[in-house]
């Protein structure tokens, strides 16, 4: 099957990365009237939610926006990806509180967290954004991580491999029930994980961003960088296609 890989200059990424994004809610506005979107964390969607924010005729009044994971840590503390996407995208739209469904990660109940936070989620996403860390995580599904088993509960603890350590994540059958799923990688950093992802037959279990791998891959060349020329072949343009799944 063909990958849909969206590469580009890495000085294009975050303008490509938005624009697929703003069609992919868009898509969802029409189809449905309205869009779940759940954000991804890290630090490679900042400047594309900073781009997403400056998009025009962009209606965000029918946006729900909900989060792929969350780390243990209070909403307004560094690591925290809520912070992130609040400063470089949320306080920038008009999305009030009510139509922000973040994980609250500060409380010290965290399972109870995550069983609040799964029977919230809607059965599908519209729209879920997902990063790729260099051994292959997205969200914070970590290879190896029991929660790759999961198929009940539609959110769950993790213990992740660097600080902040624990973490709240979706769990895969959240992942596949996405109607449309955008993958946001760059740097060559990410070449290795990007391969295992989009390429070969590597078991979601040793790389889990291979959940994603029927979704839209917004790359820079340098995180296509080891995929072979039958993946990278140009291929015109196109608009977001419907669901993956
Ligand atoms: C997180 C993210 C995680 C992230 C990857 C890539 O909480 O860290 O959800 O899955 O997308 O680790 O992170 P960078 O974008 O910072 O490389």
């Amino acid at each position: 099957m063909d990958r849909d890989l969206r590469i580009v200059p890495s000085g294009s990424f975050a303008a490509a990365g938005a624009e697929v994004l703003a069609g992919a809610i868009r898509e969802a506005l029409t189809a449905r009237g309205r869009c779940e979107l759940a954000l991804a964390g890290g630090s490679t969607p900042r400047p594309v939610y900073r781009r997403l924010a400056a998009v025009h005729d962009l209606e965000w009044t029918g946006v729900h926006v909900f989060f792929g994971d969350e780390r243990a840590v209070p909403p307004d503390d560094p690591e925290s990806n809520y912070r992130m996407a609040r400063r470089s995208l949320l306080d920038r739209v008009p999305i009030p509180g009510s139509r922000r469904h973040r994980i609250e990660g500060e409380r010290e109940d965290l399972d109870g967290v995550a069983a609040e936070y799964g029977r919230h989620l809607p059965d599908r996403l519209d729209v879920l954004v997902l990063g790729v860390g260099e051994d292959g995580h997205t969200a914070s599904l970590f290879p190896g991580s029991e929660a790759l088993e999961e198929t009940g509960r539609r959110a769950t603890v993790v213990e992740g491999p660097r600080p902040p350590v624990r973490r709240v994540t979706v769990t895969p059958p959240v992942v596949r029930s996405a109607r449309t799923i955008v993958v946001l990688a760059a740097g060559r950093h990410k070449a290795n994980a990007v391969l295992r992802a989009v390429e070969g037959d590597v078991d979601p279990r040793e790389c889990p961003a291979r959940l994603a791998r029927d979704g839209i891959w917004v790359l820079d060349r340098a995180a296509a960088s080891r995929l072979s020329p039958e993946s990278v072949r140009d291929r015109p343009p196109s608009p977001p296609r419907g669901g993956t799944g």
